[in-house]
C-alpha cells in the first residue's frame, strides 16, 4: 500500500524555469522518482545543458512562458509527444527591486506578467491535457511556486514581486476550487531563502543570513524536492488549495517575522 506513495513513475511533467535554481532541483527530484520531465527557460543553452545533466527523462523545451505564442508551442509539443500532462510546476519567476518613488511601470508589468499571468494562462492552455489522464483516484497536479514574501511583507523594495506572490497564493486557492471538479489538484509552495540566481543575497551571504532563520540555515536541494514530490505524488492527493511555506520556520515559527532582515533578492 505504501510502496508507491511517493512514486512519480511514468508521470509526464512540465517544470517552468527548470533550467536552473529551484526549478532544476524540482525537475531532478521528479526524474529521480520516475517522471518524464519537460523543462522550460528562455535560455536554450541552459535548458539543454540541464536536460543533459538530468538524463534521458529530462527534455529541454526552451521558450518564454510570458508569451502566449510560446505557451501555445509548448502545449502543442506536449500534446503531440505525450497526449497528456500529469504534473505542471509553475516555477519560473522574476523579481524587480527599486525605491518606491522610482519604481518603474515596465518592471511592475514584467513581474506581474511572469509571476501571475503566466501560471494562469499555462494552466488554462494545459487544461485539456491535464484532464486527459486525471481521475479521482489519480488526479493531475499543479504546483505553483510563490514565496514567503507573498505570506508576509519583506523589507526589500520589491513591490510588484511581493504583490505577485500574494496574488499567486490566492489564485492557487481559487483555481483549486474550480479544477478539483476535473480531478486536477492545485497547490502552492512558498520557498524561503534558497541560494539561486534570483536570490543573490542568499547565494552570496548564506552563513550570515542563516542566523536570522529559525532553522539556522538556508534551504537545500532536499528541502524543496521533498515537498514538491509529496504534493506531486499520491502522498499529496488529499491536500488541495494549500500554500506550503518551505522556509525553515521564517513565516510560522519566528517571533520576529516582520522585522527580520529581508532575506530575498
Ligand atoms: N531562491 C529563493 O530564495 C526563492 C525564494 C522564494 C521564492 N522563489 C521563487 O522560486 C522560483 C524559482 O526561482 P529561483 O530561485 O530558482 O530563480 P532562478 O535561479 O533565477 O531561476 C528562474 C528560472 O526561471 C526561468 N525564467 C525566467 N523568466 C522566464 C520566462 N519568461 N520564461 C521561461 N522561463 C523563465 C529562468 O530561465 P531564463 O532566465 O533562461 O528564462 C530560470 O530557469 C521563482 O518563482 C521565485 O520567485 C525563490
Amino acid at each position: 500500500m505504501f510502496d508507491d506513495l511517493f512514486s512519480l513513475k511514468d508521470r509526464i511533467a512540465v517544470v517552468t524555469g527548470g533550467g536552473r535554481g529551484i526549478g532544476k532541483m524540482i525537475a531532478g527530484g521528479f526524474v529521480a522518482r520516475g517522471a518524464k520531465v519537460y523543462i522550460t527557460s528562455r535560455s536554450e543553452e541552459e535548458c539543454q545543458a540541464t536536460a543533459q545533466e538530468l538524463g534521458p527523462n529530462c527534455i529541454s523545451a526552451p521558450g518564454d512562458i510570458s508569451s502566449q505564442e510560446d505557451i501555445d508551442q509548448l502545449v502543442a509539443r506536449i500534446k503531440d509527444n505525450e497526449g497528456q500532462l500529469d504534473l505542471l510546476v509553475n516555477n519560473a519567476g522574476a523579481a524587480w527591486g527599486a525605491p518606491f518613488a522610482e519604481y518603474p511601470m515596465h518592471g511592475w508589468d514584467k513581474v506581474m506578467a511572469l509571476n501571475v499571468r503566466s501560471p494562469f494562462f499555462l494552466i488554462q492552455a494545459f487544461h485539456p491535457l491535464l484532464c486527459a489522464n486525471a481521475t479521482a483516484d489519480c488526479p493531475s497536479k499543479v504546483i505553483n511556486v510563490s514565496s514567503v514574501d507573498g505570506l508576509r511583507i519583506s523589507a526589500h523594495e520589491t513591490y510588484a514581486y511581493q504583490a505577485s506572490k500574494a496574488a499567486l497564493n490566492h489564485l492557487t486557492r481559487r483555481l483549486a476550487a474550480r479544477l478539483i471538479e476535473d480531478h486536477i489538484v492545485v497547490n502552492c509552495i512558498a520557498p524561503g531563502a534558497f541560494p539561486t540566481k534570483i536570490n543573490r543575497a542568499v547565494r552570496d551571504r548564506a552563513d550570515e543570513l542563516a542566523s536570522h532563520i529559525p532553522a539556522k540555515r538556508v534551504g537545500r536541494l532536499e528541502d524543496i524536492v521533498g515537498p514538491a514530490v509529496f504534493l506531486a505524488s499520491k502522498a499529496g492527493n488529499y491536500v488541495v488549495g494549500e500554500t506550503l511555506a518551505v522556509d525553515g520556520g521564517l513565516t510560522y515559527a519566528s517571533y520576529d517575522a516582520f522585522n527580520l532582515a529581508a532575506l530575498e533578492v
